[in-house]
């Protein structure tokens, strides 16, 4: 079980407040020029990839007393919990296993009486099986014509995981078979996806692990239809209907056949779920292989995470600085910044996996909390985000502190196009450090032959304060298996987040209060039945009925 704390009552954090008096206005310009040795002391790597931590603005003693955090907070303990299967989600009485997914041991892990490990390795199987028929063409449509799109339905972490996965190894993608994600309940997905589908040849994947969620059901229900307008006969739908989920009852009830349902437990939470069956749609995409190479990358990281010390631990220091961020500097929003086209939905996928995870409010205790918890997460590819928000990043008045992610090897090296990617990327990170002076300003303006008041006027709006926090993420190249380990370190920095927060990461109450009402106004809407609301919702609605 996850100990109660009071991260704020802590010991460390008393030390971590006074050395943030003294350090806060510290240049990281400075810090690098004083300590030549400064990259070497904060980089980390595992495998092929990178993590540079320089040039956020910590000291040695920074990190020193952040882990004295970690460990008065219980993050080791945590951490064994966790692997260990204990019930840490403990508003939802679950264990939190995602990390068996990915466990490749034949070690004993036992969860309500199962062997969690062998369960997952049967489905695995399973999904091997029938990727391997798929893409061999023996397994066909109900004309016997081989299967050309995959459609995957599903939402939340049903969705974002796969699709973000999916399209960043497209390049690994096997020929002849199309992967496409309908999510939104707006039938605009749905239309205009399926318009360009022909039944025969399309398999649906309804991914779901309630098999409840009404905008997966209200899709999976939409493709039915579509699929039944021109098979005709329910039959068919075992050769083009599989299901992903945990609510095997509610899978065959839809018409879905119990041997097409892919199972997983409820001690996979919906955001950390892209490793169980709910991946089905990358193994689809890249092969069964490929899927357990991205399963083997995280389990590298999962084994870091177990096993290496604090001071060295990628994701557990990942979390401390932002926990140096949100709660000492004061800093609410956090950007990911991938120079990497291919990683252009990281920041979508991040959003969910972080601020579902850790933006609450209540702590283990069941008391409101007195300080920060997850700043917004939010980000896009560069370079284009270098043209629409990065001004404010360098020159507004809020500090964000950045994750930029690239790799060394372009999958496509066309002409110099990667050498100038990158030259963006470092070039950025080093101009968030260094800033520029009015000195410099002033120099570089007199060298262009300004003089007086023009240059004056001007000078103001040219300087940069820099000292604006940045952490590198390189890899060699983006593998299945590196990306497995980023995202895997993704995940256990916001386990350990949370942990340091003292809340509950696992459950998401928080979405349900929306839930409920909509199924309300559903009703509403849909059966001419009327309720009370506040005079802003009924005004609304009337326009719509009056609109239609
Ligand atoms: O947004 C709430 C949520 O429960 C997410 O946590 C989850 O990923 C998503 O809905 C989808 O849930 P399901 O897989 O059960 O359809």
């Amino acid at each position: 079980m996850l100990k109660n704390i009071s991260p704020t009552g802590t010991n460390a954090w008393q030390k971590l407040q006074s050395h943030f008096n003294q350090v806060q206005s510290l240049h990281l310009r400075d810090m690098f020029a004083q300590d030549p040795e400064r990259f070497q002391k904060f980089t980390f790597k595992l495998n092929d990839t990178l993590y540079d931590l320089s040039k956020n603005r910590i000291t040695e003693e920074t990190l020193q007393l952040l882990t004295e955090l970690a460990k008065e907070t219980g993050v080791p303990a945590a951490i064994e919990s966790m692997f260990s299967g204990e019930r840490i989600n403990a508003t939802e009485n679950r264990a939190v296993l995602h990390t068996a997914l990915r466990n490749f041991s034949d070690e004993q892990l036992e969860v309500d009486g199962e062997n969690a490990l062998q369960e997952v390795h049967a489905v695995q199987q399973q999904m091997r099986e029938f990727c391997d028929k798929l893409h061999s063409g023996e397994w066909t449509g109900y004309t016997g014509k081989r299967i050309a799109s995959v459609v995957n339905i599903g939402i939340g972490g049903s969705d974002l995981g796969p699709k973000m996965v999916v399209e960043a190894l497209k390049k690994y993608q096997k020929p002849d078979l199309e992967v496409y994600y309908i999510s939104n309940v707006d039938g605009t997905d749905a239309a205009e996806t399926l318009r360009k589908l022909d039944p025969e040849t399309t398999l649906f994947i309804i991914a779901s692990k309630t098999f409840t969620t009404k905008e997966t059901i209200t899709n999976a229900e939409t493709a039915r239809g579509w699929f039944l307008n021109k098979a005709v006969d329910r039959e068919h739908i075992k050769k083009h209907f599989v299901a992903l989920s945990t609510n095997i009852e509610a899978v065959t009830k839809f018409g879905i056949a119990e041997e097409n349902a892919f199972r997983f437990w409820d001690w996979v939470g919906g955001r950390f779920s892209l490793w169980s069956a709910i991946g089905f749609s990358i193994a689809c995409a890249l092969g069964y292989d490929k899927f357990e190479e991205l399963l083997r990358g995280a389990e590298s990281m999962d084994k870091h995470f177990r096993e290496a010390p604090m001071k060295q631990n990628i994701p557990v220091l990942m979390a401390l600085l932002s926990t140096w961020y949100t709660n000492f500097f004061g800093s609410q929003t956090h950007a990911i910044l991938p120079y990497d086209q291919y990683l252009r939905l990281l920041p979508e996928y991040l959003q969910q996996l972080l601020m579902e995870s850790n933006g609450k409010s209540t702590d283990r205790n069941g008391t409101n909390v007195n300080y920060q918890t997850q700043p917004v997460v939010w980000g896009a590819a560069g370079t284009n985000s270098q043209h629409s928000f990065f001004q404010l990043i360098h020159q507004g008045t809020v500090l964000i502190p950045c994750d930029f992610i690239a790799t060394a090897i372009s999958h496509n090296p066309v002409g110099n196009h990667h050498a100038l990617l990158l030259s963006n990327f470092f070039a950025q990170t080093e101009a968030l450090m260094k800033g520029k002076t009015a000195d410099e300003v002033r120099q570089e303006l007199e060298q262009k032959g300004m003089t007086g008041e023009e240059l004056e006027n001007l000078l103001p709006h040219k300087v940069f304060a820099g000292n604006k926090p940045t952490t590198s993420i390189m890899m060699k190249q983006l593998t299945p298996f590196e990306l497995g380990s980023l995202v895997a370190m993704y995940e256990h920095k916001t386990f350990v987040q949370g942990v340091i927060w003292n809340i509950y990461s696992f459950d998401q109450w928080g979405v349900e209060l929306g839930k409920q009402l909509a199924g309300t106004i559903e009703g509403e809407l849909l059966q001419g039945k009327t309720e009370q609301h506040d005079s802003s919702t009924s005004g609304l609605m009337a326009f719509y009925r009056n609109n239609k």
